[in-house]
């Protein structure tokens, strides 16, 4: 049959993106059918430019991630008293409310497909759809950092990251910069432990990791952390768990939050908080801004405040899981920052990142939008795709203020909470830093299976290190905790083994197995 009289089988026509009908998917236009092609392809020449083009820029880190649908509840109270002693925002005040959510979940340091059973931290980055516009808590499943100053980060990256002339993640540049980065032990401690591979991104706590500020409608602030319980329970995984699945599945943890959604098998998170008076805590051996100390239930207790129920897959990855833009500086009214400098660091960086890697108007996006409706001047700029700029008055008003017409500022805001601020403009590390304290009492409260394959995994890790790496690493352990210290320096001298011997010795056992036969 010709094909042009093939049946269409009741299948919609294929077009280009201008609309023309496609008659031939199969062939390009050429001289005679052995070719040259012509120039003049043009459905030929748009369908290619458009695929040359399909994939944009990744995250610059937290590159592999997955995402769902969702809403959050708040319960209204905070130990039985009204959360509105503490926050006027509504999301937190109005309990009649389901405010929707988009969560994504992610590891950090390798790029876009790579294993979701590495050792790494994992990203949990909630986008709240408020009444009063988009709340953005972009935190991660440990509560702590392994840095407190932004201007350390892209070296941090860096060290984890693939060596730019190998691209081989190569454990000796990371704990290069680590041996140099004490503050970072105790993230470290975690991280080298089971709490080091989450079992699945359900099984996982999330927190917000940074000290934010909650405002009342006196326009008075209590400092406060905000932490996820997975209603699931906790599950990490054990270093040979994980290569056992990656050996399989390197796609394991998004096909498990997959299908359970797919199933209505829907996963629950409550959010709790921590609350602090606003101010320095000189009583206490840490600063409470500081994001690598954890602050203990046991001096400022958990309290239970809201529900996160995620129940609906996105459409479509591209449009939604990569493209949506989470940043620290996405706040609502209620919600403030506190002065922790890695997190006004971080609020830079986010917005930053995202004109360049999804484009000036990101936030246009559907998944990006608020809820509520946009009233703003900030107009043009690349694919720009608002037609109704607001009422059209002659002349157009796209300032404010004015006479004529136009937007208005509103005039009627809450108490401003105003903290006080002054001292000298310097370059200076926080007083209390206290790098060992809290990760030797992270160490001392594992189980000891948990230390067992903390050693382990330190120990494989270090042991590619050049000696002066791994001497100033145990001189920080030995800090931490005189156990902790005794117990690495006595599994690095009994392991010689390097990353490399390693992987000779499996080529070895590959080798005894024979060569395959080549058909050719
Ligand atoms: C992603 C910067 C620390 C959690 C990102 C991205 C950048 C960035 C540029 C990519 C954003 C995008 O392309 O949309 C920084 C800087 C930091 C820092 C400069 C410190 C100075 C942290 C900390 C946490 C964190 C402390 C956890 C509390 C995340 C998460 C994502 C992310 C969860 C992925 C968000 C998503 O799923 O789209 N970060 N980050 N980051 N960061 Fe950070």
């Amino acid at each position: 049959m010709d094909k042009k009289s093939k049946p269409n089988h009741g299948k919609e026509t294929l077009t280009n993106q201008q609309g023309h009908v496609v008659t031939d998917n199969q062939n390009v236009r050429t001289v005679g059918n052995r070719g040259p092609m012509t120039l003049e392809n043009y459905d030929f020449l748009e369908k290619i430019s458009h695929f040359d083009r399909e994939k944009t820029p990744e995250r610059i880190v937290h590159a592999r991630g997955t995402g769902a649908h969702g809403y959050f509840q708040s319960y209204g109270t905070v130990d039985g008293e009204p959360i509105s002693k503490y926050t006027r925002a509504k999301v937190f005040t109005n309990t009649d409310v389901q405010t929707p959510v988009f969560v994504r979940f992610s590891s950090v340091v390798h790029s876009k497909h790579s294993p979701e059973t590495l050792r790494d931290p994992r990203g949990f980055a909630i986008k709240f759809y408020t009444e009063d516009g988009n709340w953005d808590l972009v935190g991660n499943n440990l509560k702590i950092f392994f840095i407190r100053d932004p201007l350390k980060f892209p070296d941090m990256i860096h060290a984890f990251r693939p060596d730019p002339v190998t691209n081989i993640q190569n454990l000796e540049r990371m704990f290069d910069f680590v041996s140099q980065s004490p503050e970072a032990m105790h993230m470290i401690t975690f991280v080298y432990s089971p709490w080091g591979i989450p079992a699945t991104y359900r099984h996982m706590q999330g927190s917000g990791v940074h000290t934010y500020k909650w405002v009342n409608a006196e326009g008075k602030a209590v400092l406060v952390k905000y932490h996820w319980e997975p209603v699931q329970g906790i599950k990490n995984l054990r270093q040979e768990e994980a290569n056992k699945i990656q050996a399989t599945n390197f796609n394991h943890a998004t096909q498990d939050l997959y299908e359970a959604i797919e199933n209505e098998d829907y996963p629950e998170w409550e959010l709790y908080v921590q609350i602090m008076e606003d101010g320095e805590h000189p009583e206490l051996d840490y600063d409470p801004l500081d994001p690598t100390k954890i602050w203990y239930k046991e001096t400022h207790p958990w309290h239970k405040v809201g529900m996160m129920v995620l129940n609906k897959n996105p459409d479509n990855f591209h449009a939604e899981t990569e493209q949506v833009a989470f940043g620290t500086g996405v706040l609502v009214d209620g919600l403030d920052f506190s002065d922790d400098k890695l997190l006004q660091g971080r609020t830079y960086s986010y917005s930053d990142t995202q004109r360049y890697r999804v484009g000036p108007n990101y936030l246009q996006l559907p998944i990006n939008r608020p809820h509520k409706k946009v009233s703003t001047n900030q107009t043009g700029g690349q694919m720009d795709f608002r037609q109704d700029y607001g009422e059209f008055k002659n002349p157009h008003v796209d300032y404010e203020p004015s006479n004529i017409g136009g937007l208005k500022e509103d005039n009627n805001p809450g108490v401003e909470h105003q903290p006080y601020v002054e001292g000298e403009l310097q370059r200076n590390a926080i007083p209390r830093e206290n790098n060992f304290g809290q990760a030797g009492e992270t160490y001392r409260r594992l189980d000891e299976w948990e230390k067992d394959d903390l050693i382990k995994n330190l120990v494989s890790a270090l042991s590619g290190c050049r000696k002066e790496i791994q001497d100033q690493m145990l001189n920080m352990f030995y800090e931490c905790d005189k156990d902790y210290g005794a117990r690495v320096d006595q599994g690095l001298k009994n392991s010689s083994n390097s990353q490399t011997e390693k992987m000779e010795d499996a080529m070895h056992d590959a080798e005894r197995m024979g060569h395959p036969s080549d058909p050719y």
